[in-house]
């Protein structure tokens, strides 16, 4: 690999940053989403890669930090730009946050915590979604909170009606502002009764950060059950909260006064341990997913194993291969404990290489198929049904919104120049260009770069043959 990045990339220091030891790789994807990859494909990946903590919980759980009286230690954080988004918004409030010896490891004192100026936090407007879950946390602790217009992936319309129906319900105020919104809370939070109309990760998330620290009983139903929030319910659990949950999708939360910090090793990313998986079917590659663990992933390893590939659970990790040739199946994204809506990207770009009819219906979001134009462009024979196809057994029926993408296989790719339109769409470019015969561009890397760390590295070591150039 000959590559720009790893070494010579200007860097950005921020307040957030004082203390950091952060990879020049990734340090760089701050600043460039315009990052361009040729990529040489056609030739199998293989090695070994580390997953570090998910993405989806490392931000939530900074910013629990600042419902904490104490610092807070949390272990094995990604360095993806996500993560640094937060830290400036967490810096911005006044919370310090420090690197602490082992690589990964956050620091994060909120005893200085403070309203934020409005241009401090609108200069984050656009960069992510977590803002919204620093609603209940700044109410409890300042009275009130500004939260810039949200970015994150377009992969819908992604509103935030649930976020703020929730927050009303605890009593705040909620006024919409050009650029933003501002919730006040004169009164104090007091606990609620609240029923998602969808088990959505970030309204839940958005009640357990209010619930725990609001006057009373709160009961949370039709909640999210992602591993990632019942890892967000072990560190507020250490910080002294009080939670539990049913199996039918109820959280009560008994809110508490008070709350220290906490130290909490950040569960593995299973999006990014199954987007290497997919790769390693892709490609016909070989890939041990250093730190991928089976509870969590079993739903993606029966899709595996029904598709022809195959697996090894190891103790330190899971080592994913193909089986023989890859076969067609059916799909359907879905909440948890189902088949996530981050998984069928990467999944997609094997599927081109099955034989057979393979159809992936997306009921999570409503427009999460459009990156498929691109692998056509490459090759792929795939149709998308914006209103998904009508007939057919649907494993849970809990939404209209539904979009189907049919794909035939097996069909040889070939090269292209792509623009990535967001960070899973943009992974399975990166890894349907590595499968195609021929030299591919593949534009705006830096999107894939917000949740994916040290991709540039991880690829390098697993054999992948690119240049950074631009
Ligand atoms: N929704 C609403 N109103 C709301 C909130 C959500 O209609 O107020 C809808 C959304 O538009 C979507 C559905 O509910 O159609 C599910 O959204 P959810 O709230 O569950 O998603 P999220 O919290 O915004 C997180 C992850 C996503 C992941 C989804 C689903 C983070 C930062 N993001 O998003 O991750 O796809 O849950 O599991 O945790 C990614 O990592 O690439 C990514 C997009």
């Amino acid at each position: 690999m000959k590559t720009l990045v790893d070494g010579v990339q200007p860097t950005r220091t921020s307040s957030a940053e004082r203390g950091s030891h952060r990879s020049q790789e990734a340090e760089s994807s701050v600043q460039n989403t315009a990052e361009v990859l040729r990529i040489r494909g056609g030739r199998p990946l293989r090695g070994r890669v580390e997953v570090k903590g998910a993405k989806n919980l490392a931000t939530k759980a900074m910013v629990a930090a600042l419902l904490g009286e104490t610092t807070s230690v949390l272990r094995d954080v990604p360095d993806i730009s996500d993560v640094r988004v937060v830290r400036s918004l967490l810096d911005a409030h006044g919370v310090r946050v420090d690197n602490g010896a082992e690589e990964g490891e956050l620091h994060l004192d909120p005893s200085g915590a403070v309203s934020a100026h409005i241009e401090e936090i609108d200069a984050h407007a656009g960069a992510s979604r977590i803002p919204i879950l620093f609603c209940g946390p700044l109410l409890h602790l300042l009275g009130e909170a500004f939260i810039p217009d949200l970015g994150g992936c377009r992969i819908g319309d992604r509103p935030i009606d649930f976020h703020l129906d929730a927050l009303r319900n605890f009593g705040a105020i909620v006024e919409k502002l050009p650029g933003g919104i501002r919730l006040s809370a004169p009164a104090g939070l007091r606990g609620a009764d609240i029923r998602l109309p969808y088990p959505s990760v970030g309204a839940t998330e958005q009640v357990l950060l209010t619930a725990v620290r609001a006057r009373g009983a709160t009961e949370l139903r039709n909640a999210a059950i992602e591993p990632e929030i019942m890892d967000l319910i072990a560190v507020l659990q250490k910080m002294g909260a009080i939670i539990s949950y049913e199996p039918n999708r109820v959280i009560l939360i008994e809110g508490v006064d008070t709350l220290r910090g906490y130290d909490h090793r950040a569960i593995f990313d299973r999006n990014e341990a199954a987007s290497w998986a997919a790769a390693a079917l892709a490609t016909d590659g070989e890939i041990f997913v250093g730190g991928a663990k089976q509870q969590e992933m079993l739903t993606f390893l029966n899709v595996v194993r029904k598709v022809g590939g195959d697996f090894d659970v190891r103790e330190d990790g899971i080592l994913f291969r193909r089986g023989g040739d890859l076969r067609a199946v059916t799909v359907e994204t879905d909440v948890h404990p189902g088949f996530m809506t981050d998984w069928q990207q990467p999944l997609i770009v094997a599927l081109t290489q099955a034989h057979g009819e393979s159809v992936v219906h997306e009921t999570v979001y409503e427009n999460r198929l459009g990156f498929t134009a691109a692998l056509n462009k490459m090759g792929a024979d795939i149709v998308v049904h914006p209103n998904g196809l009508s007939g057919g057994v649907r494993r849970v029926p809990r939404r209209e919104l539904e979009q189907a993408a049919v794909i035939h296989g097996p069909t040889p790719l070939h090269a292209a120049d792509v623009v990535v339109p967001d960070l899973r769409g943009g992974y399975s470019y990166v890894i349907a260009a590595l499968a195609a015969e021929g030299e591919s561009i593949v534009r705006n890397v830096g999107i894939i770069r917000r949740g994916y760390e040290k991709l540039f590295t991880k690829l390098d070591t697993l054999g992948a043959d690119f240049d950074v150039v631009g």
